[in-house]
């Protein structure tokens, strides 16, 4: 339903019964919003594009068209989950771009936040359009907007949302079925709709992805050191239990060198900031406290498994004075 508002008695969609429910009264409201015609959906592979997928697929199967841009910036192995959960095993109509060239080659020599963002941001809904304008008969863009997001723009606190920016002349009619749901909803249904836990427990991931984790100008060689090892904290936070314990933790790998040794050589090369943070509403933060044990665990196999890399240290500050991310 276009504009709808949760309504103040809704009850907190918590087990797997209510979130069956709201997928049957979604899927019968989805079907008769859109009829036979064809949706658009920008597939990110975070929670809420995810659940939305799923819940589409379910409702119109084949008559959703997923485009799932790969700005070059993602996580490793998220393009890969991302065609294996929808192309291999939900048999969806999926649209896989690699445009990581076209991303980095615009990031090259930008070193302020801000315009790496900008870019970022304005070369997806420029990849999103040209793949959109390919395609024939589009009448509807599904978008995974959520009730905080609702709230947040009528309160001024965000411009809302995801697709606003895409040209004018693309003038679809929304489909929103989980905007009514809080985060923690979403997720629930996520869960019943079979999407891996890993997708639908995944910790928070900003839009411009790696990019803010290699401070200053992007460089291949950098990017690719921040995902091996944000590839490895990830895995050893998994093995180790404080995946629900940690709010959000990743790698940061800045644009300078120090002197170290390796092989029995001097070794001059990038150091890896470890971040680990806990918050409830990310307005404020504290430092992850992390075994001794582990992190030396961590810092030897990223300065033994990561090129480039020959320190690794721990960032100890909280929100503020930091920010969670670097940029
Ligand atoms: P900061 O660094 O502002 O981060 O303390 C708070 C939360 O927001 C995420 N974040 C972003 N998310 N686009 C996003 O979608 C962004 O540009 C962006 N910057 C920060 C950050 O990961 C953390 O969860």
């Amino acid at each position: 339903m276009i504009n709808e508002r949760r309504p103040d008695d809704m009850v907190r969609i918590t087990t797997p019964e209510l979130a069956q429910s709201f997928i049957d009264e979604q899927i019968a409201l989805i079907k008769e919003q859109v009829g036979d015609k064809k949706v658009l959906l920008a597939l990110s592979g975070g929670v809420d594009s995810s659940v939305v997928a799923a819940l589409l697929i379910k409702a119109i199967g084949k008559q959703l068209v997923c485009v799932h841009v790969n700005h070059g910036l993602l996580r490793k192995g998220e393009p890969e989950q991302v065609i294996e959960v929808f192309r291999n095993q939900m048999d969806a109509n999926l649209i896989y771009v690699d445009a990581t060239d076209r991303f980095l080659d615009k990031l090259a020599g930008v070193d302020d936040p801000e315009t790496k963002r900008k870019i970022i941001g304005g070369e997806f809904i420029e990849v999103f359009a040209e793949e959109a304008r390919k395609l024939d008969g589009i009448e509807f863009l599904a978008q995974g907007t959520i009730w905080p997001d609702i709230l947040e723009s009528e309160e001024g606190i965000k411009a809302h949302h995801n697709a606003g920016g895409l040209p004018e002349d693309m003038n679809f009619e929304l489909v929103e079925p989980v905007r009514i749901l809080f985060k923690d909803e979403v997720r629930v249904v996520g869960d019943k709709l079979g999407l891996p836990h890993g997708m639908v427990y995944r910790q928070p991931f900003p839009g411009p992805g790696l990019g803010v984790r290699c401070p200053g100008a992007i460089t291949r060689d950098r990017l690719e050191a921040v995902r091996e090892s944000d590839a490895i904290l990830r895995e050893e936070f998994d093995k180790n239990g404080l995946v629900d314990k940690v709010w959000q933790y990743f790698t940061v790998v800045p644009d300078f060198k120090s002197t170290g040794i390796k092989d029995g050589k001097r070794a001059f090369e990038w150091c890896c900031i470890v971040r680990a943070v806990c918050t409830t509403d990310v307005m404020t933060a504290t430092v992850a406290e992390l075994p001794h044990e582990l992190m030396v665990h961590i810092t030897d196999r990223i300065t033994h498994e990561v090129p480039g890399i020959n320190r690794v240290l721990y960032d100890f500050t909280p929100k503020p004075t930091g920010t969670v991310e670097f940029e």
